[in-house]
């Protein structure tokens, strides 16, 4: 019955490697590079995920009728690790471990406890250690799994789900590497509607964004910016980020309403804003407004703080004039990774070792 049967059960056995691994850490894109070792726990409909462990990374098996295939019941998470001197930084786990219980809510899955998912965390990077970039080399993306791996065909909620982290070195996630990315506002494809699931990380939110997103990199673009779906005129996110709007001292960002994801690293700017002087504001943004913004910039765990250099509504280009980042998205940027690589003070306590 047990859908890793090939994977070799580690349990407490891995050793925690000291030596960097061998690969070139000057020049790492967001792609995936495959590590030591993965972590997998288990639980039944119903019931409640008990102790996990460590397995060799591999490949996984599926039957095929697993709720996640035929129906979509998945999630995912993102967070980073960050190596300081002999130790590893993570940023605010236990917000990603909420994350995961809201989202496993609205898609009827178990999901782990606060405490199960970042302890998960905390062993699955420990063992994958040599993986840490060296420090302003890039970090370690972290993806937990949530998903429905018992066999279902009448569609309902699966009999079993598997919670599985894996984890792989990272740079940065545009190609344009910190340079300025050029969005196009698409204002046919809708990312998520009202009482949908836009608001949750599951798997289909992201396959939904893939045709226009397609469309835009075959044009040149970075990403694609979504409208909402019923007024076709405020601002929801990027494909795989929030966005942010700043005029004068105001940044302004659209408020979590159901349809946005809530991003971790959102809140954390929206907080460094606020601490900073900037008045920040939640709430519906118009297309307009962005047209006429001093700056825009996009947050993720992925693209952390990513300045927008132009955006393309309906065939008119509008550019902020930046080489780089903006004031303002240089000064959130540097005191956001400041904080998660451990470098100014964290009052906030939002780093965990
Ligand atoms: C992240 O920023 O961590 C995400 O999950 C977005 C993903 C598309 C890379």
């Amino acid at each position: 019955n047990n859908p890793f049967k090939r994977a070799v059960v580690l349990s407490e056995s891995y050793s925690e490697a000291t030596e960097l691994a061998d690969i070139e850490w000057d020049n790492l894109g967001f792609g995936f590079i495959p590590t030591d070792y993965m972590y997998i726990m288990k639980c039944t409909q119903g019931g409640s995920f008990s102790k996990g462990e460590l397995q060799r990374f591999g490949n996984i098996e599926l039957s095929p009728s697993a709720g996640v295939l035929n129906y979509g019941q998945g999630l995912f998470e993102g967070l980073k690790a960050y190596r300081k001197d002999d130790t590893v930084l993570l940023f605010r786990p236990e917000e990603n471990a909420l994350r995961m219980r809201q989202g496993a809510e609205r898609m009827c899955m178990p999901s782990p406890t606060v405490e199960q998912f970042v302890e998960a965390v905390k062993e699955t990077v420990l063992a994958n250690k040599r993986w840490v970039p060296p420090p302003g080399k890039g970090s370690l993306y972290i993806r937990p799994l949530l998903m429905g791996s018992g066999a279902v065909l009448g569609l309902a909620p699966a009999p079993e789900y598997t919670f599985l982290i894996y984890v792989s070195p990272v740079g940065n996630y545009f190609k344009e590497g910190v340079a300025p990315i050029n969005l196009i506002i698409e204002h046919e494809l809708h990312r998520a509607t009202p009482g949908g699931t836009g608001g949750v990380k599951t798997i289909g939110n992201y396959a939904a964004v893939l045709k226009a997103q397609s469309a835009a990199k075959a044009k040149g673009y970075s990403d694609v910016l979504y409208l909402d779906c019923v007024h076709k005129k405020y601002l929801e996110e990027v494909s795989s980020c929030n966005i942010f709007v700043v005029k004068g001292n105001i940044i302004s960002t659209p408020s979590i309403k159901g349809t946005i994801l809530p991003g971790i690293t959102r809140k954390s700017i929206i907080d460094v804003a606020r601490s900073q002087g900037f008045q920040v504001e939640e709430r519906l943004v118009e297309v307009e407004e962005l047209l006429d913004a001093d700056e825009v910039f996009c947050t993720g765990t992925a693209v952390v703080v990513s300045p927008v250099g132009s955006v393309t509504y309906k065939g008119k280009r509008v550019s902020y004039g930046f080489d780089g980042f903006g004031a303002v998205s240089q000064l959130l940027y540097s005191v956001l990774t400041q904080l998660q690589m451990g470098l100014i003070d964290d009052k906030m306590k939002w780093t965990v070792e």
